[in-house]
């Protein structure tokens, strides 16, 4: 028999049914509350609300497990490439060593951006930060592909906009790093894989042969197979809730980059190499900032640490560290805000604040020093978080598409002033 749960409201019982996900999770399916009772449920910031049955990613916050489409991201970060994970998220499946390489061809051959696009660069101050240039540029996507505005696309249609998607990403971040030096721009080359293209766009020349260093190759893919995908996150939502007007990809993805912009989001990478620096520029005191963290009269925030659905250990923050450790020592970096990070995990994890709170550091404490050490200008950090994030917010908005979820619309509990009368301006 099928579970269920009551709910008593005014001496009156509800029997509601009870859903449970392949991970044995349980969720009360509160959708004919209202129509039954007249009440809505209230759960301010969404922290125990489930807004959709997805089966793309699974996280366990409380066992640190993170999953995508059942694999262990211990093992895709290990042994996958960043393209591999991006075919697994969006088409459900490890792609055959064909499928890999239709992949890869295709998103190639659509990695140029259309040349007006230029014009754009060239209107943002020189200084202007890189996330806002970087959604406006994916927004303008689609007023150069206005066939994905039409509702009702094949499933080819909407492929073609998936992979324009993909492809365009790479080399608009790069031509954003390029714009902010003031350098030329580097065009794409169709003989490189993904993640080498990307670094060719970014790091090579014009007038010379980019030297693809795998160290660097191996080090990005891991980073963005990390960032790839988090389930239900403010972003996503947001890419998810946009999409659910029949809102274009481009749009809908543009909508998550603002969300992720946040310093209490993927905006964090950059907002903790800021503070390490402040802490060094201080003199290193840890233990000063952590006190500063634990006082409620002070807005610091410990930032890089803490996550709503993690009360355990982030699983991704693990195997940053550990690559970010490998990736210094191979490149010869030595940076004193690695040592400060790490002084401050260690103090604050035995600090009965942190303990207390289960407050961990999460993807965000120890990558920022990873970019860092690749030649990454601090502002760029969130940026290249959203090209990771990518293939999770396409996975998630064609999901909701092929689910035909309905357009997302929260209620609310209106506290505000009950009806009155208009009042003339002289008699107020
Ligand atoms: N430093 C100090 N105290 C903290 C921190 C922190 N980084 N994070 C949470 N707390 C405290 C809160 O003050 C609160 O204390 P209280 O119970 O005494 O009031 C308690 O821990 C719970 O925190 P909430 O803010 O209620 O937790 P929530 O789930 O709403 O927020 C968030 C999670 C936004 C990530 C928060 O931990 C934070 O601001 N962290 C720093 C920013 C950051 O690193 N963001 C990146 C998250 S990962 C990502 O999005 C990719």
């Amino acid at each position: 028999m099928s579970e269920t749960a009551q709910i008593k409201l005014s001496e009156k019982t509800y029997d509601l049914p009870v859903i449970t996900g392949t991970e044995n999770e349980k969720a009360v399916d509160i959708a004919k509350l209202r129509d039954l009772s007249g009440y809505i449920t209230l759960d301010t910031g969404y922290k125990n609300t489930g807004a959709t049955q997805s089966a793309i990613t699974f996280l366990d916050g409380e066992l640190g497990i993170l999953r995508y489409r059942g694999y262990s991201i211990e093992q895709l970060a290990e042994k996958s490439s960043f393209m591999e994970v991006a075919y697994l998220l969006i088409y459900g499946e490890l792609p055959t060593e064909k499928q890999s390489a239709d992949f890869q061809n295709e998103i190639s051959r659509h990695t140029l951006v259309h040349e007006d696009m230029k014009k754009f660069f060239d209107g943002f101050p020189s200084h202007s930060h890189p996330m806002g240039q970087l959604g406006s540029l994916v927004c303008s996507l689609s007023a150069f592909y206005p066939e994905s505005l039409e509702s009702n696309q094949t499933e080819t249609e909407i492929n073609l906009t998936i992979i324009k998607m993909l492809a365009k990403m790479s080399t608009i971040v790069s031509w954003i790093y390029k714009k902010s030096l003031g350098n030329p721009i580097v065009y794409p080359q169709n003989k490189y894989d993904y993640v080498s293209n990307f670094l060719h766009m970014t790091f090579g020349q014009r007038t010379e042969e980019y030297n693809v260093d795998p160290v660097l190759v191996d080090v990005m893919n891991k980073l963005l197979i990390l960032h790839a995908d988090h389930e239900q996150n403010c972003s996503t939502s947001t890419v998810r809730i946009v999409g659910s007007s029949d809102c274009n990809l481009y749009a809908s993805i543009s909508a998550g980059i603002s969300a992720l912009w946040g310093p209490l989001h993927g905006g964090a990478n950059q907002a903790v190499i800021e503070m390490l620096e402040q802490i060094k520029n201080d003199g290193g005191d840890t233990a000063k900032w952590i006190a500063k963290a634990k006082d409620k009269n002070d807005p610091f925030r410990l930032m890089g640490f803490g996550h709503r659905v993690y009360k355990n250990f982030d699983p991704r923050a693990k195997i940053i560290k550990k690559a970010c450790d490998d990736i210094l020592e191979k490149l010869g970096v030595n940076d004193p805000v690695l040592e400060i990070a790490k002084q401050l995990e260690e103090v604050a994890l035995k600090d009965e604040y942190f303990v207390q709170r289960k407050l961990y550091p999460n993807v965000d404490f120890y990558s920022g020093i990873i970019y860092r050490a690749l030649g990454f200008p601090t502002d760029m950090f969130t940026v290249l978080f959203a090209l990771g994030r990518l293939p999770g917010w396409i996975a998630q908005w064609k999901e909701m598409k092929a689910n035909k979820e309905p357009i997302g619309r929260p209620r609310q509990v209106y506290v505000g002033a009950t009806e009155r009368e208009y009042v003339e301006k002289q008699s107020r």
